[in-house]
């Protein structure tokens, strides 16, 4: 099978590795890839948000699957030329992606299907912003309704910083979300659909803020982790019974399958699970973590979804170690990031036992790896358990020399220490009472 991957970061690296792993893909490709993907497999420099340049450039390679990874192409309507084309594609339909690109039509989504999610209000003047705020309460959360690379959403205890950020979306032309602060652990579980029968990967964990402690503005995810040891028994079943396969079953039942992953970002709350946000594809850094550990032949499994036919899927198989993913950012990111100096160390972190990088913002400059985006590249390393993931992980950053760059030091820490605090009754069905 040949396999053409779309999209340029970390999440595309990983894709791409496990592709390789494979023994039924015989071939990768990549559009545009980074110089990490470039050292693997063929690259080609199309823009990835062009349907009928990919569309094209699938066809020319005789592509038998066409995996589509960020949120841009989706939303622009990649998969619905590759799928008139007639070419095998992951990754919904501009129609529904629109779980991910418009936070207002997934919380419509989300209504109708009866998932747990916060209580929101759209807000389009400062006015219905100021009274949506009040009427939440602090903490407060403004999310501009369009895509942000993760950079959308401000969690905030001061009414003036919530209300300007509101402002700044409508300036901007958009329109903002805003919702009930969900307190409680977060989890990122993937689920592949497609279109009628969900199957979910491995929970992972994100960490969204750009310093140590939860500290500093949102990012696109400094690190991952997984699996989560600390996750109620019951937490997937769950998921997939009060929120995946409702949220497939609305789709479908609307006449725009969801096919694809269904990224379900959770918050584990007092009051039960509650869905925080949908994206539409594998969630980056955690597919770096996630993938590392599926033993399942990936290509297959995404034909699989591709061509609806999931239900005939044996039970994924997963590496018994834990995997723990590190971001290294540029200087200044997320606000304006530096880019363009070289990548020291990669050929050392990578001769660490269990360690390998993934490469992010990356391109080659005269022959030497340099930086071109925020985010990087990714260490991630398979251990016995999360102490040793992250022992590992860490002595593959350590590697890195990249100058001005920024790394959080405490991913998976908490919960290597045993300290995550789920709360009682958060995978229980008692939001069920306050739904109805
Ligand atoms: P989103 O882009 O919707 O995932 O939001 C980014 C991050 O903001 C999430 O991962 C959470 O850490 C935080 N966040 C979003 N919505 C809420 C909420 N209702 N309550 C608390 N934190 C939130
Ligand atoms: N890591 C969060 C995301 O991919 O949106």
């Amino acid at each position: 099978m040949k396999v053409l991957v779309v999209g340029p970061g970390g999440r595309e690296h990983a894709i791409v590795r496990a592709l390789l792993a494979d023994p039924y893909v015989s071939e990768v490709h990549a559009a545009p890839g980074n110089a990490g993907i470039a050292q693997i497999v063929p690259v080609h420099p199309v823009n990835a948000s062009d349907p009928a340049a990919v569309t094209e450039l699938a066809r020319s390679l005789g592509s038998d699957l066409v995996i589509v990874g960020p949120e841009a192409p989706l939303a622009a309507g990649v998969s619905d030329a590759l799928a008139e084309a007639g070419i095998p594609v992951f990754g919904p339909s501009r129609e529904a992606a629109q779980l991910e690109a418009s936070k207002a039509f997934a919380k419509q989504i989300m209504a109708a299907a009866n998932v747990p999610t916060a209580m929101a209000r759209v807000a389009a003047t400062a006015e219905e912003a100021a009274d949506a705020l009040d009427t939440f309460g602090a903490p407060y959360v403004v999310k501009d309704d369009g895509l942000a690379a993760g950079k959308g959403v401000v969690v905030t205890s001061d009414r003036d910083e919530a209300l300007a950020h509101a402002e700044a979306c409508f300036d901007a032309g958009g329109t903002v979300v805003i919702e009930e602060y969900l307190d409680g652990p977060e989890v990122s579980l993937f689920v592949l659909s497609d279109g009628r029968h969900v199957v979910p990967l491995a929970p992972a964990q994100d960490f969204k803020r750009i310093f140590d402690n939860d500290e500093g503005p949102n990012t696109g995810g400094m690190g991952a982790y997984s699996p989560l040891e600390w996750a109620p028994a019951n937490l997937v079943d769950d998921v997939i019974a009060r929120v995946a396969q409702p949220t497939v079953d609305e789709m479908a039942a609307r006449g725009t399958p969801f096919v694809g992953v269904l990224y379900c970002g959770l918050a584990l709350t007092s009051r039960g699970m509650r869905v925080i946000e949908f994206n539409a594809r594998f969630g980056d850094p955690e597919t770096q973590a996630v993938l590392a550990r599926l033993k399942t032949p990936l290509g297959g499994l995404l034909l699989a979804a591709a061509k609806g036919e999931l239900d005939a899927m044996e039970q994924l198989k997963w590496d018994a170690r834990t995997a723990v993913a590190v971001v290294v950012a540029s200087e200044n990111y997320p606000d304006t990031p530096r880019t363009g100096d070289p990548i020291l160390g990669l050929v050392e972190a990578e001769a660490i036992e269990g360690v390998h990088v993934l490469h992010a913002g990356t391109r080659i400059d005269d022959a030497e790896i340099v930086s071109a985006g925020g985010r990087v590249l990714a260490v991630v390393a398979l251990g016995q358990d999360l102490v040793q993931a992250r022992d590992l992980a860490y002595a593959g950053v350590a590697e890195i020399g990249l100058e001005g760059s920024q790394h959080r030091t405490d991913i998976a820490l908490k919960a290597s220490r045993g300290e995550i605090v789920v709360p009682a009754g958060s995978a229980g069905v008692d939001n069920e009472k306050e739904l109805s």
